[in-house]
């Protein structure tokens, strides 16, 4: 017999780009969105188009780009204005669907909207009803149903279901239930609000204290029928529930849950590492299915056990995620056939015009690193996609540093008027020396919060990533990365990419009050 059919709603491009620093330019997220329409993702929250007008054109242009391949979704609040404007913003559209929602619980009625039940009612109805003159697809939200009162809410519910709301979604807003109560409460909803049966029932958790995928579980065994979750967790404070970890957990124990899902995982690793890059969040090591040890055995005893049956130690094959090692190694001598072989099997795309470069940028690399690994292209890809959005562009950098000495930069960056602009300094080490040479040619007042690098592949002659968050004036966040064979290099073009990032920002309108 057929399992039931679970949904799995990603909204990597809205909840997870609410992580600090996590912010995406329109192509970076039109490129998250063809890689979930690869994963098979049934719905894309693309964005909340009213909170500015970066989010309002990335929802247009995922909806020109999915066409049919999945539903897109806008989110909006209980606000004729945010409806209308993500009803606009969908416009391109095959498959449209208006998120829209209200707090439920006493903190958010009291402290937050400061309106009573009654009017919170009246708001969920009439915004509801107003989606629904837009699209047929709309999804009602119960902000921080986790703590509401019960009763309360089931009223919400039953009123938005008679409103016109075609999914309900309960969300465990601020991470706070157990499996076992946020099981129970959906069970509670589903054996006695009138009209469950006829909508799909959304469970969205937040990831305070560990549980989100636990509880979004429990909510499937109770019998919701939609997951929303990020890809590798990202979102709000400590994250949304990991599409990776509800999915290979109702995969591996199907017979448990009796669910499937249309997910194709071997995309899985692939989804994660794209998401990496471009938010610039790391994944940690340990994270379950994704984490760069999910599947490394270290001790003596499991290694053994692994080589006499994988099964031993290992419950999911690491092919079902897309973990199987490339055969093809890249070098120098590659040709642009073998080149334009392995980065259509990694799934990239570029119009004809652009594979000179692609090509040029490939032989730079290979001539600084004897092997090309699919990691190397993948970090090139990103490089070049940086470039494409770049204010200020690197030209080059030369330090001289030592013991004793004083570290000292050179850097020449091309402005956006076509000058040369050339600007020396010293620091207390290179990259300190560079970052005070850059930001003499770049006036833009922004403190550096995070610096990290890690090695993109194994190896002496392995290119360094190396990812910073820089804080704006007005305390906004704004990631920058750059990948090179010399650290230095990589460092200094991550510093230029997050200026560039600062400088082309738009302020958020509405995104405080959410
Ligand atoms: O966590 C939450 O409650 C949300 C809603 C806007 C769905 O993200
Ligand atoms: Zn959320």
């Amino acid at each position: 017999m057929a399992a039931d059919r679970v949904l799995i709603f990603d909204t990597t491009l809205r909840d997870g780009e609410q992580s600090p620093g996590a912010s995406m330019n329109t192509a970076e997220k039109l490129e998250i969105a063809r890689q979930l329409v690869r994963l098979g993702v049934d719905v894309i929250e693309a964005g909340f188009p009213v909170s500015s007008p970066g989010d309002f054109e990335s929802v247009q242009r995922i909806g020109l780009e999915v066409g049919d391949a999945a539903v897109v979704c806008a989110l909006s609040r209980a606000v004729p204005k945010d409806i209308e404007v993500a009803a606009a913003a969908l416009s391109t559209a095959k498959r449209p669907r208006i998120h829209t929602g209200i707090g439920v619980s006493e903190s958010h009625l009291a402290d937050k909207l400061r309106i009573s039940r009654d009017t919170a009612v009246e708001r969920a109805v009439a915004a509801v009803r107003l989606a629904r003159t837009f699209v047929d697809d709309v999804e009602f939200y119960a902000e921080d149903a986790g703590r509401a009162d019960p009763l309360f809410l089931h009223q919400m519910i039953e009123a938005a279901i008679a409103a016109g709301a075609t999914t309900v979604n309960i969300p465990d807003t601020t991470g706070y239930t157990y499996p076992e109560e946020f099981g129970a409460l959906i069970a509670d909803l589903r054996s006695s609000v009138d009209g469950i049966d006829d909508v799909v029932v959304a469970v969205h958790c937040h990831n305070d204290l560990g549980m989100a995928t636990a509880n979004a579980l429990a909510g499937v065994k109770a019998g919701a029928r939609q997951v929303e979750c990020t890809i590798n967790g990202i979102g709000e404070r400590a994250g949304n529930t990991s599409l990776e970890e509800v999915v290979m957990a109702l995969r591996q124990r199907r017979t448990y849950f009796g669910v499937d899902t249309g997910i194709v995982t071997r995309e899985i690793t692939r989804t994660s590492r794209l998401v990496s890059t471009i938010t610039g969040i790391a994944v940690q090591p340990n994270k379950a299915i994704v984490g760069s040890n999910a599947f490394a055995h270290s001790s003596g005893i499991h290694q053994d056990g692994v080589l006499k049956e994988r099964s031993t130690y290992e419950i999911i094959d690491p092919a079902d995620v897309g973990l199987a090692g490339s055969a093809i190694v890249l070098t120098a001598r590659s040709g642009r056939h073998a080149l334009s072989h392995r980065l259509a099997e990694l799934g990239y795309e570029w119009v004809e015009a652009e594979f000179d470069g692609v090509y040029e940028d490939f032989l730079d690399l290979a001539d600084r690193k004897k092997e090309v690994f699919d990691e190397d292209l993948e970090a090139l890809m990103a490089d070049r996609e940086r470039r494409g959005e770049e204010v200020y562009h690197l030209e080059q950098v030369h330090v001289s540093c030592g013991e004793p000495g004083i570290p000292t930069a050179t850097v020449e960056l091309l402005a956006p008027d076509g000058q040369h602009l050339v600007d020396a300094a010293h620091g207390t080490g290179p990259v300190d020396a560079v970052y005070m040479a850059i930001s003499r040619i770049v006036p833009e007042p922004a403190e550096l919060i995070e610096f990290a690098v890690k090695a993109v592949t194994r190896g002496i002659d392995a290119q360094g990533e190396v990812t910073i968050r820089v804080r704006s004036e007005d305390g906004r966040i704004f990631t920058g990365r750059g990948a090179h064979t010399d650290i230095i290099v990589a460092s200094a073009k991550a510093y230029v990419n997050a200026l560039n990032r600062l400088i082309v920002s738009v302020k958020p309108s509405v995104a405080e009050e959410m």
